[in-house]
């Protein structure tokens, strides 16, 4: 069987830090800890939804998370300004290793999958914008059975639509707990640890292999 890896989407292909630019002009100093606020409440309430089984979209998460990170930071935005927001998390870039990366490992034979918690025409439409749509076989959401990573039966769902088996199968993630998630239900993963300050969940489950880049793990990464 031909080893298939399952690329997390936002934070580990796609910048979400990208909205930093626009934020600037509205918040000024305060941009980097809206970004960060705004990601962290994004995730939480995709956890929140997931274990209440009370589903709605990941755009409907992003988005209420950003009317939460306006109340806590003290930031009053039009609706506009808020939609404007919004749009612009649409066409995050990607980060630089991606392309690359990418393009190497399609080329060593590996089956190459974006798999997310967005839903299927967002994530579309992002990749088509970063440029590296076409290097991916096909694009897997969770959006397909309503509910979030890191439930067991998204991994579930994502091997099953990529006809890919666990032992054969790497989630490629720079979110922990996608990796502990990934492994949990029975695949290998790759953490991919951009940044020195960012920290593992000390939980006994390590990933199968940590990288700094796509491109590392293009130089690293075997066929099975
Ligand atoms: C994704 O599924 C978890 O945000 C991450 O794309």
């Amino acid at each position: 069987m031909q080893t298939t890896l399952a690329f997390d989407v936002y934070g580990t292909l796609i910048d979400t830090n990208g909205v930093v630019a626009a934020l600037q002009k509205l918040v000024h100093d305060d941009a980097e800890k809206f970004s960060q606020t705004w990601r962290d409440k994004q995730l939480e309430y995709s956890f929140r939804r997931g274990l209440m089984q009370n589903y709605e979209n990941f755009a409907v998460c992003t988005s209420q998370a950003l009317a939460y990170t306006c109340a806590f930071h003290k930031v009053s935005l039009t609706d506009r300004q808020k939609a404007e927001l919004m749009d612009i998390y649409r066409v995050l870039p990607a980060f630089s290793d991606v392309k690359t990366g990418l393009a190497r490992l399609k080329t060593a034979g590996f089956r190459l999958y974006a798999f997310s918690n967005g839903k299927a025409d967002a994530l579309e439409m992002l990749l088509n914008n970063a440029g590296i749509r076409d290097l991916f076989l096909g694009v897997v959401s969770v959006d397909d059975i309503k509910t979030f990573k890191p439930s067991p039966a998204t991994y579930g769902h994502f091997l099953q639509q990529s006809r890919a088996v666990g032992a054969s199968a790497w989630l490629v993630s720079s979110n922990p707990f996608d990796v502990i998630g990934a492994i949990s239900a029975g695949m290998k993963a790759a953490w991919v640890r951009r940044s020195p300050e960012k920290i593992f969940d000390p939980w006994g489950i390590d990933p199968t292999i940590t990288v700094s880049s796509l491109v590392e793990l293009a130089d690293r990464i075997k066929l099975s």
